[in-house]
């Protein structure tokens, strides 16, 4: 039986499994059967029939949105999580993800010596491997960073065929070189909306330089890891520039040159974003810190916002504290909803946070991270929390705000669940009064999304 055909049999036993036991079944019963459904939805969407090796399209739809395109983030994101697959899986199977990945690997480096408008720069391919040469928001930079990171999480557990490590490294080098050119100038957002600097852009360029940084120092090519050490340096620098003290949260985007016609659209500049770009740079350090009050601070304005912007969150059953996240509440695209990548994005977050606070052995309060504490902890403890105070992880408080966090990560996967589609689909958007998927269906990013959170989340 090949991974497909196992994958689909699993499926079947859960899906007849989840009918008997109906919505009773636990939280980590539904984890196990939304993962199976994710890896297999997600894994349809790689090489389709249709496409050369490597391609990854963002969704099967053909139209309203046409999104069978490759687009250098979506499929970063995706093949990082097939790189976790290949490291999990039996030897047996190991092959068939190894596969994926070399194509991927190998359609990048055809694509990086392909001419396109925008060179490195072009955020999607066509399903035969050509840029695409339609009108669109060109160019963006933070697929390059994206890439480079996906390739070193690769190579840092391949250690296999030799030619297939080169073909990887010399990518990665191009990659980062790219991003050592071009980390300085504007160009548009994650979301292809507007051009100029962006948090999210310029967190995934930054880990990428670090971590190449490390990673080619252990490969002894000192030169270059210092040069991108050096960079990288500079570029911190940059990002504590996105701190809004007045606002009290980090800011999405400087510099703005290119904005929609429509005046106060986006002024808020308070976007989910940031902390997409915490977690695809891995926390690195700083104001991308699972710790850092400023974080913490723009995580708690962003789920106020998103509280009151959608009807589905005003549902009394929510208790839970957790809401439906979309990308920003002005947005407008196909409704402007919820979206399945950036509530697992919280879910992701609270794990995260975490993790990192048990790491550091507690959490000091400040004026800042106030609020987000607040939020998870019991009410009357809640009350008496003061700034200054140090929270140990070991004390009961500590303990407190550490089942607190995890729980309020489940209760946004919880909402995951509630709005994904009836056999565990997961399109790219949820509407906002009637609950039910909408936009790109089978966006494959929302698959890898789910993957990625539940990779921090703990069993009870
Ligand atoms: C506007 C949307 O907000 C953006 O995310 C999308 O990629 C472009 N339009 C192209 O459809
Ligand atoms: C629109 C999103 O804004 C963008 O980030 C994504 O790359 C494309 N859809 C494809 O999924």
């Amino acid at each position: 039986m090949n991974l497909r055909t196992w994958n689909l049999f699993l499926i079947l036993i859960f899906i007849s499994l989840a009918n008997i036991v109906e919505a009773q079944d636990s939280l980590g019963t539904w984890i196990q059967f939304q993962s199976l459904v994710s890896k297999e939805r997600m894994l349809r969407n790689i090489s389709p029939a249709d496409a050369v090796p490597g391609i990854v399209i963002a969704s099967p739809s053909r139209q309203s949105p046409d999104y069978r395109y490759h687009w250098t983030r979506d499929s970063s994101l995706v093949m990082d999580q097939v790189v976790w697959l290949f490291r999990d899986a039996p030897d047996n199977i190991k092959s068939t993800y190894l596969k994926y990945l070399t194509d991927f690997i190998s359609l990048a480096n055809i694509q990086q010596q392909t001419p396109s408008a925008e060179g490195l720069g072009e955020p999607r391919y066509l399903v035969n491997g050509i840029a695409d040469t339609t009108p669109w928001a060109r160019p963006q930079y933070d697929g390059p960073a994206l890439r480079a990171q996906t390739l070193i999480h690769f190579l840092n557990i391949f250690k296999g065929e030799n030619t297939i490590r080169l073909q990887a490294i010399n990518v990665l080098r191009t990659d980062l070189q790219f991003v050592l050119l071009n980390w300085k100038s504007p160009c548009f957002d994650l979301w292809e909306e507007l051009k100029g600097l962006h948090f999210y852009t310029q967190s995934v360029q930054y880990a990428a330089l670090n971590a190449g940084a490390e990673f080619f120092k252990n490969e002894g090519d000192l030169l270059f890891s210092e040069q991108l050490t050096r960079e990288s340096t500079e570029l911190k620098i940059e990002l504590e520039k996105y701190w809004d003290e007045s606002r009290g949260y980090i800011g999405a985007s400087r510099n703005l040159e290119v904005r929609p016609s429509s005046p106060h659209y986006k002024e808020a500049n308070l976007d989910v974003s940031v902390i997409l770009g915490a977690l695809h740079g891995q926390g690195s350090n700083g104001i991308l810190s699972f710790n850092d009050d400023r974080l913490l601070a723009t995580a708690h304005a962003i789920e106020m916002a998103f509280g009151s912007a959608y009807r589905i969150n005003q549902d009394s059953s929510s208790s839970s504290g957790a809401v439906a996240i979309g990308r920003f509440t002005d947005d407008v695209y196909y409704g402007g909803n919820p979206w399945y990548i950036t509530t697992a994005a919280f879910a992701e977050l609270y794990y995260r946070i975490a993790e990192t606070i048990k790491l550091e052995g507690g959490i000091v309060v400040t004026k800042n991270n106030l609020g987000f504490l607040k939020a998870v902890l019991p009410s009357l403890d809640a009350q008496n929390l003061k700034s200054g105070e140090k929270i140990l992880s070991s004390s009961v408080l500590g303990q407190q705000l550490l089942s607190g966090l995890s729980n309020k990560g489940d209760a946004f996967l919880a909402i995951v669940r509630k709005y994904a589609g009836s056999q565990g689909e997961l399109a790219e958007q949820f509407d906002r009064d009637a609950g039910v998927p909408v936009s790109a269906y089978d966006l494959t990013w929302s698959y890898a999304s789910f993957l990625s959170a539940i990779n921090f989340y703990k069993l009870p």
